[in-house]
């Protein structure tokens, strides 16, 4: 395997994990940013073609010796009231370390005057690297079905989970598409410049979330749609700092609207294969809500 241009940032996080493994599997070589050398970091320094580096978006002086060398920077990071700076300053050092190509994962309906902070931070984050003059591909994923696992406890211990997405379909998808799509667009030419909508191949309702759960687990799983106040005391009592709550809130009103339902044809389109739907999913996480 030959010396890794690629970086992948967020490497210990869900895309970043699954796309380590996915880039591994191909026999490509990487180089994963984590903050700390922990278990997660073992895991991915295991995998065949695998190079780790510390690095944490707040120091710039650790992003540029991560950054040595490499081509293409697969930029993620969790949403907080930081990650706008964070992301920005990243981009300014892939700049001045001559990075060719940034893949930045997005979210879908990013723009500037969305009402939801998530949307809004990443168009600025998008703009940032849009003029910045390196190469782009911004993925914009829907909501992640592997999000339903944050639901876990709730689905085990009552049978039921709450949000207040209503009965607003949304084309949510699965993690592992997401990470597909940023391996062609890392590896393969023709990317630069492209802005792709990810999403599952159907669009569905949480009441048809619960059903479909419920048959996979062969008993009754309820969605329960709850006010924003309750949902917004949920989380904090969770322990959600309230920037990212109340970000999550907002998110929530998007889907509700309606807003997130569209069927994209971009995973179809790229990899060959249509993307995983929500009955393939359970398949292959159903044991962790039993
Ligand atoms: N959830 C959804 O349904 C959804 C839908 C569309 C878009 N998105 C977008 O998806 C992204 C989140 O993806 P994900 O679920 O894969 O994230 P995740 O699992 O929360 O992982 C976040 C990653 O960022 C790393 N990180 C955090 N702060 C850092 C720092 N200061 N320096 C270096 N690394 C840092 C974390 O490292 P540690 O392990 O050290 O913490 C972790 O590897 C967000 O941009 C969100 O807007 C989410």
């Amino acid at each position: 395997m030959k010396h890794a241009n690629i970086l992948i940032t967020g490497a210990t996080g869900s895309i970043g994990t699954t796309l380590a493994k996915q880039l591994s599997a191909q026999g490509i070589a990487f180089r994963a940013m984590v903050r700390t050398i922990d278990d997660n970091a073992r895991a991915l320094h295991a995998l065949p073609g695998a190079e780790v580096v510390t690095g944490d978006f707040n120091d710039a002086g650790s992003v540029a010796k991560a950054l040595q060398g490499i081509e293409k920077a697969f930029l993620l990071t969790n949403s907080s009231e930081h990650t706008e700076k964070q992301q920005s300053d990243f981009v300014d050092v892939a700049l001045q370390a001559g990075v060719q190509h940034i893949v930045k994962l997005s979210q879908l309906h990013a723009d500037a005057a969305s009402p939801v902070r998530f949307l809004r931070y990443h168009a600025a984050v998008e703009e940032k690297i849009r003029t910045s003059g390196i190469d782009y591909t911004f993925l914009r994923p829907n909501l992640f079905m592997q999000g339903l696992l944050g639901f876990r406890d709730p689905i085990i211990q009552q049978g039921k989970f709450f949000a207040t997405a209503g009965d607003a379909r949304i084309s949510l998808v699965d993690i592992r598409d997401i990470a597909a799509v940023a391996a062609l667009a890392l590896t393969t030419p023709g990317h630069a410049g492209k802005i792709y909508d990810i999403t599952g191949p159907e669009s569905l309702t949480h009441t048809e979330l619960a059903a479909k759960l419920s048959t996979a687990l062969g008993r009754p799983i309820q969605y329960i749609n709850v006010a924003p106040e309750q949902l917004l005391q949920a989380l904090s009592r969770a322990g959600f700092p309230s920037w990212q709550a109340e970000g999550l809130i907002e998110d929530y009103a998007h889907y509700a609207r309606g807003e997130a339902a569209a069927v994209s044809p971009v995973v179809q389109q790229l990899t060959g294969q249509a993307p995983r739907n929500f009955d393939q999913f359970l398949l292959d996480y159903v044991n962790l809500f039993a």
